[in-house]
């Protein structure tokens, strides 16, 4: 008898803080700053920042292995395929200096099947995985993130 009135405090014990913790929960504010009912507004689509190549000056790199970012409009160029990367249009090792572009890292080279000649190799044709243009843009959460280079 006296094991059981145990058993059944203790239950209810564990039914009021659940309670009382999805109270507080329920309490704090999401980062999304809505009720989770509430239709969902996509933010406004904002225009990239920079203007065609060749207008801009390079951003500063925050840190040392950074993939610089993108200072130039991407807009207009083609969809990145197996047949064609407008990117390399500019950035390539036959065309950076022609296009006054900076040429792709050395890194992104290895040479071709037949050995002739440096091309990129295809785990870094995929440019805009790691090179991003820019948006001025508020941030949707604070960022204390620090660089490792020095100015
Ligand atoms: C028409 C030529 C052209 C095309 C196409 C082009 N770029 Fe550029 N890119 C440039 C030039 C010129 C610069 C130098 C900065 C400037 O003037 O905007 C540059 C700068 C950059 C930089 C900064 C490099 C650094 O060291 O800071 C990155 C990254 C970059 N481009 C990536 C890309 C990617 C990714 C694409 C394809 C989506 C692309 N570019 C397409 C000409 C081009
Ligand atoms: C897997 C990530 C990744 C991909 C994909 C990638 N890059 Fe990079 N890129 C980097 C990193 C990291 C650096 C800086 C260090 C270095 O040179 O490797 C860089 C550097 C560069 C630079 C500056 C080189 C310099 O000497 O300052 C250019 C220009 C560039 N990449 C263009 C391109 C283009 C064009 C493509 C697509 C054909 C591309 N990258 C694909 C990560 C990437």
């Amino acid at each position: 008898m006296k094991k059981s009135i145990t058993i059944i405090l203790a239950a209810a014990l564990v039914a009021v803080s659940g309670w009382s913790m999805a109270q507080q929960v329920a309490s704090v504010n999401t980062l999304r700053g809505a009720d989770t009912a509430a239709p969902d507004h996509a933010p406004d689509e904002k225009a990239y920042a920079g203007k065609k190549p060749g207008l801009q000056k390079p951003i500063d790199r925050t840190f040392k292995e950074q993939p610089p970012l993108v200072p130039h409009a991407v807009d207009n160029f083609d969809e990145i395929t197996v047949e064609e990367n407008q990117c390399l249009s500019c950035h390539s090792l036959e065309k950076y200096r022609e296009k006054n572009a900076p040429k792709v890292g050395d890194s992104h080279l290895a040479f071709s099947a037949d050995g002739t000649k440096k091309v990129v190799t295809m785990d870094r044709y995929q440019c805009n995985t790691c090179h991003v243009p820019q948006v001025d843009a508020k941030p949707l959460v604070e960022n204390t993130f620090v660089g490792n280079i020095q100015k």
